[in-house]
Formats: C-alpha cells, structure tokens, sequence
C-alpha cells in the first residue's frame, strides 16, 4: 500500500480523526467541541465551536514564530513596470493599518465588502484586512462587466466597495471607476462607502460624499486587531457562474478552510514552509483566493502576486522570468497559458534563457488539460506536470497527484487519484454507480471534506437544490467522467451549460439571457466550442424576429458589443450569426451538443428525436460562415 493509499483510506473511514490531526497544524484561539457537526444534515459543519481568524493564521503568527524577515509577498507586475516585496511584518502591519482604516469607515464583523481590484498588493491587503475584522469579503474579477457586478452587489449588499482607479491590460489601461459607478447607478442595494486606490497610470475623479481615497482612510494610523471568530463564521463569498444568469454566491468558513488549505500545501503540493509558491491566476477566481492568498501564506510560503500573461509582456519568457528571478519552487497555472506559451514558443527556446534548476513542480488546474499540452510542458520543462481538478464550489483540489504523499506515475488525461478526504463516485442518471471505464456523473460522497462550501449565500434552499437534489447523500459536481481499473479518475466535460474559456468559468444561460434582450431576436443558443488557444470560446446562433430587415451584420456586432458590456470582455464572445431557425428535438430542445460537434468537425448522428434534419444542415451552412468546417453527418433518420 503507498502512503497516498494509506492517508486516503484513513481519511475516509475516520474522518473526524483525520481532520482533527490535522487542525492542530493551525491557531486556534479556542479549541472546537465538535470536529463535525451532522446534526443539520445536508449543512455539515467543521469544528463547531472552534474560534480562529484567518489572518491570524497568515500573518501575526508567522511573525511571532521568527518568519518576521522572510518575504510573505512579491508583486511583480510586467505591466506597470513594478516589483514589490512585502515581509511577514510589514504585510502584517499593512494590513491591520488597512483593517483599522476599514473599521473607521464603520465596517465590522459580518459585514460585507465587495472588491473589484486589479492585481496589486493592496487588493490582497484589502482581503486579508477584512478577515482580521470578521468582515466578509467578496472579490469580483475586474473582467465582468458592470451589470455582472451589480447583480453580485446586489446579493451580497455590501456595506463597502473597494476598487482602484484602473486595472492594466496588454496595450490598454482599462478605468475601473465608470464600471463601479455603472454598477452601483443599476443596483439595488447601494452601499455606503466606495474606496479608490489611485494608481499611477490614470486618476479617479472620486465623487464627494460617497467616495473616499484609499491613502486618505489609510492614513488615519490606527490598526486593527485580529478578532477571534466562529470557525463556522464565513470568510468569504465569491460568486461563480451558475446554469441561470444569476451567479452562485459560494460561501467559504473560517475554521474548515484554514485547516484544508494548510494541510493541502504539503501534502498536495508538496511545498515547505519558506519556499517560493506561485499560482498565476487572478484573485477574482478560487485559485487566486486558495493560493494566492490564503494556503501559501498560512503554511509560512512566499507567494507571488503576478499583473501581466504568460505571452506577449514582454515574451514567452515571461514565467521563466518571474520562476527564476524569485526562486519559485511550484507554479499552479491553468492549461490555457501553457498552449498560448507553446503556441508563441513551440521549441521552448525562452525556457533556455533562464536558470530554473530550483524550479520542482508545474500544477495546472481550471479546465481539462489536453494530453499534448502536459507532455510538451514535461518535456521542455523537465520537471513534473500534474493535472489537478477542483471547482470554485470546493476551494481545493478534489482529484490529484498527492505530490507530498509520494507521486504516482502521471498518466496524461487524468487527474490522477481523489485527494483524501474526497469519497468520488460515478453515477448513472438513476444515482447507480457505473463499472470503472463508464462515463458517468461525477458526485462526492457526503459529508464533503473541510474547506468545501457549506451552503450558499443567504440560500440553504438554491443549495440544495443546485448539489444535493439529484443524488441523495451526495454532492453533485456537475462534472462527467470516469476512473478507470488503476483507480485514476478523469474528468472529461461538464454537464449543465457552463463552459470553461481560458480556465475562466462562465454560463452560456448568462450569455444567452443578454443576446434574447436585442430587440430585434426572436430565440438563440449560445454553445462552447473547442478552441486552440482558450480550450473553449462561446459562439451564438440567433434567430431574427419576423420583420426584421436590418442588416445582419450590424445586428451581429451589436450582440457581441452587448456580450461584452454586460457580461464582459473575459467571455470572449467574439462570433454569432444569425440563422433561419434553430435544431431542435420534437419536444422543443435545442440539440447543443449536436451544434457542437458540427461546429468542433466532430462525426455527429443526426439525433433520433430531431423534428427536422434539415435544420443541421442549415447550421452546418452558417457554422462555415463562421470559419467552421463541419463534417457531414452519417445517415441518419431523415
Ligand atoms: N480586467 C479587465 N479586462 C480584463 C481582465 C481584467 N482583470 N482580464 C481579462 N480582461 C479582458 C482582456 O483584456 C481581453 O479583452 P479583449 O477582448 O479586449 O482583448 C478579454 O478580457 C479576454 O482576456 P483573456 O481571457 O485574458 O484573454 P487574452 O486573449 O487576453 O489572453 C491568455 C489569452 C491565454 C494569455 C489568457 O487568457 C491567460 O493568461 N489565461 C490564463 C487564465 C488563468 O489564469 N485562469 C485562471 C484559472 S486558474
Ligand atoms: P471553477 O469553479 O472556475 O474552478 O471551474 C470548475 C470547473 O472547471 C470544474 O467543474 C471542471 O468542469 C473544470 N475543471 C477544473 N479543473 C479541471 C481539470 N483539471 N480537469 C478537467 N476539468 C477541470
């Protein structure tokens, strides 16, 4: 039996064992009295009664235990032309002098605090000040686009805004301040305070009584203490794209999240404490919150804080760069970044230019990473690569190669093994377990291991309807795929309609709920098609209303400018047209996977329930309009 066989089984027959070991690893300022609670059963809860605070766990007790000199943060941004560095002591101290400018702005524990920042220290400063004071933040990703961020103001009715005057973007300096006024101007739940930092590449004209400075309120010179919380007290709410239009408020504890996410960054990735760890997302998604922030920095790591792609600032250099110049030992990116590096540096050449010899450990994770990508990063790289598969919903990984529990051989594809404390099963639509080797409806046994989300914000009800309806006694990934006879699970597609674009979630439903508010459609379909560079990108089919006589492609450039201005520029929605009518079952459906598959140049069988055939061959038609080059399909039932 291998050491990740050994702590795998332990931690899913004693669960309540397993966990509790492991929260010794972390602060507590009391002790919990139950290590699980099922008493409420679905809404399990993780060491109830326990008292602790995050940035306790990250910051002060790192300084009090001697790690006060060694570097917590390093921002290093090719865009503004910056790097940064930030010790444990004086992160620490940043951030109880932006927790006690927080808290003079009458923010306290339980409130909420949205922040629509670009990737610089202060938004990290901004996270972890809210959790020194018990306030709850919620980052929203600078791509969405106004609409998307009121809708998230408008459910998690934040008592504050923070944001900066500008985000950067190859080329471009993109103005924050417009879209939080936009926001703010459609929603409902207007908040108090809005707090602009002002960077350097362009200034905020703030708006008097409403808006403050960020150095003005910081400059106040009081700091704030870290507050003792409930383990069970929310940390965070980070929106995720759900079926519907309306985003998924994910709610993170305090107690179960600190206690997972250290004990991941040994055992999952098999980092120490002291070592360079870097996570090239962004902190408007869970990858930025789990490791950028929160694991690295509670397991005594340095973390790095990167503004600026993988290609094009200035080069496909640009991750050696940044791994050599700081000692990085593990970088976690997702696989999009590494085909739009091979895509610019096939032969690897900049790899060359750069001394990676303390570089161990390359982690990709968001979407499923196609087997060419992983070997052409192992082989140029020399080092090894781990496909790792988690959602926002679980704020950890659920399947991977335990690098810290010994590495098991890779097999390209899969996301090797379930990560302990994840039980992971395969059911049909009937909720009966698949033999290995079937494609089946991925779903994890209940309780869900600490870390996971406990409910969503302020809906128990839209909880348990969205994960824990269709499968009794399990939690529902909404993921297909299979593991196969060595135990190696692999995830091959989603089963609702969110596509993955650029490792960025987003629903097709929010997509296409903007495109049938142009007056001028009648009905459409947004579908995700395979892309070389962002895995996926959404394409629509929209059917004009009858009269409509307008040019089509005026009307067509009007629905990618809509996409954009409501859903945002990181949809990427950049192709539609318009057709005659669009295929559907006899029952009404519209037959998204077979649109699909004609656009992707799949084989496809003209499904057996279509009420006309001859409407794929109309969308073959305008799919070609699109630079697509559909396959004929076999016989079919015409
Ligand atoms: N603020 C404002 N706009 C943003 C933004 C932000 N924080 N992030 C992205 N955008 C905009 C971009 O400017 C771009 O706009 P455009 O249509 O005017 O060009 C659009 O959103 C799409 O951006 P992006 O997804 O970054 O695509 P790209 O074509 O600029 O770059 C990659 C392609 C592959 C280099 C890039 O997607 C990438 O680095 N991906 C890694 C993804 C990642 O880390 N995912 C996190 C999950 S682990
Ligand atoms: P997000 O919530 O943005 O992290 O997206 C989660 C979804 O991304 C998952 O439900 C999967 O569909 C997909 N995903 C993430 N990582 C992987 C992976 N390693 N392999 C396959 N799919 C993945």
């Amino acid at each position: 039996m291998s050491r990740y066989d050994a702590v795998y089984a332990r931690s899913i027959q004693d669960p309540e064992g397993f966990w509790a070991e492991a929260a010794n690893d972390v602060h507590w300022f009391r002790r919990w009295d139950r290590v699980l609670d099922r008493s409420r059963a679905p809404f399990d809860r993780w060491f109830v009664g326990g008292k602790t605070n995050s940035c306790y766990n990250a910051l002060d007790l790192h300084v009090e235990r001697g790690r006060g000199e060694q570097l917590a943060l390093i921002y290093d941004s090719p865009l503004a032309n910056v790097v940064r560095s930030f010790t444990y002591r004086e992160l620490r101290d940043e951030v109880a002098r932006v927790a006690g400018g927080l808290t003079s702005l009458g923010v306290g524990q339980g409130d909420r605090v949205i922040i629509y920042m670009p990737m610089i220290p202060e938004a990290v400063m901004a996270m972890l000040a809210c959790a020194r004071i018990g306030a709850i933040h919620s980052v929203v990703f600078g791509g969405f686009a106004a609409p998307e961020l009121a809708k998230r103001i408008d459910d998690a009715k934040p008592k504050l805004v923070i944001s900066a005057s500008c985000g950067l973007e190859p080329g471009k300096v993109i103005a924050y301040k417009p879209l939080v006024d936009e926001a703010i101007e459609l929603s409902a739940a207007k908040p108090q305070t809005c707090l602009f930092l002002q960077r350097p590449q362009m200034q905020a004209a703030l708006k008097l009584g409403r808006d403050r400075d960020w150095n003005d309120v910081m400059s106040g010179g009081r700091s704030a203490d870290c507050v003792p919380l409930e383990a069970t007290d929310p940390l965070y709410i980070l929106y995720t794209s759900g079926t519907t239009g309306h985003p998924k408020g994910v709610v993170r504890d305090n107690g179960g999240h600190l206690v997972a996410l250290k004990w991941s960054m040994k055992n999952v990735y098999g980092v120490d404490p002291g070592e360079v760890y870097w996570a090239a997302s962004d902190i408007g998604w869970v990858v930025g919150h789990s490791y950028i922030v929160y694991a690295p920095l509670f397991h005594g790591c340095t973390t790095i804080l990167y503004e600026g792609k993988p290609v094009g600032t200035p080069d496909p250099g640009a991750f050696w760069r940044v791994i050599s110049q700081h000692g990085v030992r593990a970088l976690f990116t997702a696989p999009t970044a590494f085909r739009a590096i091979k895509r610019d540096d096939p032969k690897g050449e900049h790899i060359r230019r750069y001394d990676l010899r303390e570089f161990r450990t390359l982690f990709l994770a968001g979407e499923r990473c196609d087997p060419d990508t992983l070997l052409w990063a192992q082989e140029k790289l020399a080092v090894p690569v781990i496909d790792h598969w988690w959602q926002t919903e679980t704020g950890w990984p659920i399947g991977a190669n335990c690098v810290g529990l010994g590495m098991l051989p890779v097999k390209p594809g899969s996301c090797t093994k379930p990560v302990p404390g994840y039980d992971v099963r395969f059911l049909d639509n009937n909720g009966r377990e698949v033999p290995d080797g079937q494609l089946g409806n991925v779903v994890i046994r209940l309780p869900l291991p600490p870390g996971c989300l406990p409910t969503l914000w302020k809906a128990d009800s839209e909880y348990e309807k969205w994960y824990l309806s269709s499968y009794p006694g399990y939690y529902k990934t909404a993921d297909a795929g299979f593991r196969d006879l060595d135990g190696y699970i692999s995830i091959m597609s989603r089963t609702d309609d969110i596509i993955n674009v650029a490792g960025h979630r987003l629903s097709t439903g929010a997509m296409e709920e903007v495109l049938a508010s142009h007056p001028d459609i009648a009905e459409c379909a947004v579908i995700g098609v395979a892309d070389a560079l962002k895995g996926e990108v959404p394409i629509g089919l929209v059917v004009l209303k009858s009269g409509v006589v307008r040019e089509h492609k005026d009307i067509v450039s009007e629905l990618i400018q809509i996409v954009r201005d409501r859903v945002g520029p990181v949809a990427s929605f950049k192709k539609a047209t318009i057709v005659k009518r669009l295929p559907k079952t006899r029952s009404g459906k519209i037959v998204r996977g077979t649109i699909k598959k004609i656009a992707e140049g799949t084989e496809y069988i003209i499904p057996p329930t279509i009420d006309d055939p001859a409407t794929l061959d109309e969308i073959s038609a305008s799919l070609k309009t699109l630079g697509y080059a559909p396959v004929m399909a076999p016989a079919g039932p015409r």
